[in-house]
């Protein structure tokens, strides 16, 4: 006798539920310092949720038509935060989408505000050893870790911005759990308050 003769129902296709979709209700903005996550994090996200992803960071790089560093180098970094507020005004004004922003823009008072108005705010929280190592697998593209030894400037930049970060409407550690993980407990929080339904 074959497993089917036996268990006729295991050769039936398993009958799932179509799974609801979930819409994003405003702007879910990550927030967080250099390296912790919030590109991966938001791309995966908006996979999982079949929503459109942002990174700023990109939409500057377009709207300059050069690189983060290149901009920091030719212009400094005043024009690049002048030209970060710009764009992520635009993009908030946008259809709701998942927005990943660079670890600088949510210290800026303006765009803090803006963001409250049109979106929710998740930080993406991570430890020191987490950042230093996951920005060193992309040396060169941060200009402000060029200035120094990366550990020192992170740590001060920890201390500086965690308090503003902690503005945020929502806080997730994104330690050293898988991406999917995380996206996985961020869509449950993201539902039960209200931003995704
Ligand atoms: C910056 C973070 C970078 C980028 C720029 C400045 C910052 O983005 O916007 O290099 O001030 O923390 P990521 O956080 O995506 O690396």
């Amino acid at each position: 006798m074959t497993n089917h003769e036996a268990h006729p129902e295991a050769a039936l296709p398993i009958e799932t539920p179509p799974a609801r979709r979930l819409n994003l209700t405003r702007h879910v903005v990550l927030v967080g310092l250099m390296g912790a996550g919030k590109s991966a994090v938001g791309r995966r996200m908006a996979a999982v949720l079949h929503a459109p992803f942002i990174d700023a960071d990109d939409a500057i790089v377009e709207a300059a038509g050069m690189s983060v560093p290149d901009i920091f180098a030719s212009h400094g970094e005043a024009e690049f935060r002048a030209l970060e507020r710009r764009v992520i005004a635009r993009l908030l004004a946008g259809p709701p989408h998942v927005l990943a922003l660079g670890g600088g823009a949510f210290v800026d008072p303006l765009t803090r505000e803006r963001v409250r108005a049109s979106g929710f705010s998740v930080w993406l929280r991570a430890d020191l050893d987490t950042l230093v190592a996951r920005t060193a697998r992309k040396k060169g593209s941060r200009p402000l870790l060029d200035a120094g030894d990366p550990r020192t400037i992170l740590a001060e930049l920890m201390e500086r911005r965690h308090p503003v970060y902690a503005e945020a409407a929502m806080v997730v550690d994104s330690g050293d759990q898988p991406v999917d993980r995380l996206v996985h407990e961020l869509i449950g929080r993201l539902a039960e308050a209200g931003v995704l339904a």
